[in-house]
């Protein structure tokens, strides 16, 4: 297994379609293993293949907490078929929009299902954190980020804050 790069905003990766695996072989397997040590080390729940520089729908998930890490899925091509009609406010986050947080809302449950790793169908009833989750990720795919659902008033004050917090970073480090 090794760590990949994860891609920041405005990385134009970040808002482009991921395309459909047409075959989950030794690869695939592969990139999701590589892609869940990449999570862990960056302290996420969750990581879709956008953000490591593939255009493939590979997402790869863990909410069992920080110092867990039991709870690992791998999946291909995950769709969401049913969703509750009862949502919920979670402040979210994301490896590419790093250490900026807001409120959003999203559905309480979701069923996804999805190709595990050796490509057997899968169906996942989602509720809580692992609901917000795979929204989240599954968004990812699609070329959409949490900071799309954002007012433009909050979404401009979240970029700013980003930005100067990445100039300063980038200035402590030429000192
Ligand atoms: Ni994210």
């Amino acid at each position: 297994m090794s760590k990949m790069k994860i891609f920041e905003i405005p990385d134009p990766i970040l808002r482009q379609k991921a395309l459909a695996v047409s075959r989950v072989d030794a690869r695939i397997k592969g990139l999701l293993a590589d892609m869940l040590e990449t999570m862990y080390s960056g302290h996420g729940v969750g990581l879709a293949a956008n953000q490591v520089g593939l255009l493939e729908r590979l997402v790869v998930i863990d909410c069992s907490g920080e110092t867990e890490r039991t709870s690992p899925i791998k999946m291909v091509n995950p769709q969401i078929i049913a969703h509750s009609e009862n949502k919920i406010i979670h402040n979210e986050g994301c490896l590419s929009v790093p250490k900026e947080y807001a409120d959003l809302e999203r559905w309480e449950t979701v069923t996804v299902q999805y190709l595990d790793e050796n490509g057997k169908e899968q169906t996942i009833f989602a509720e809580g954190l692992l609901s917000i989750a795979m929204q989240h990720e599954l968004d990812h795919l699609d070329g959409i980020l949490f900071i799309d659902y954002l007012s433009k008033l909050k979404r401009d004050k979240l970029l700013r804050h980003l930005e100067k917090r990445r100039h300063r970073e980038s200035g402590e480090i030429c000192s």
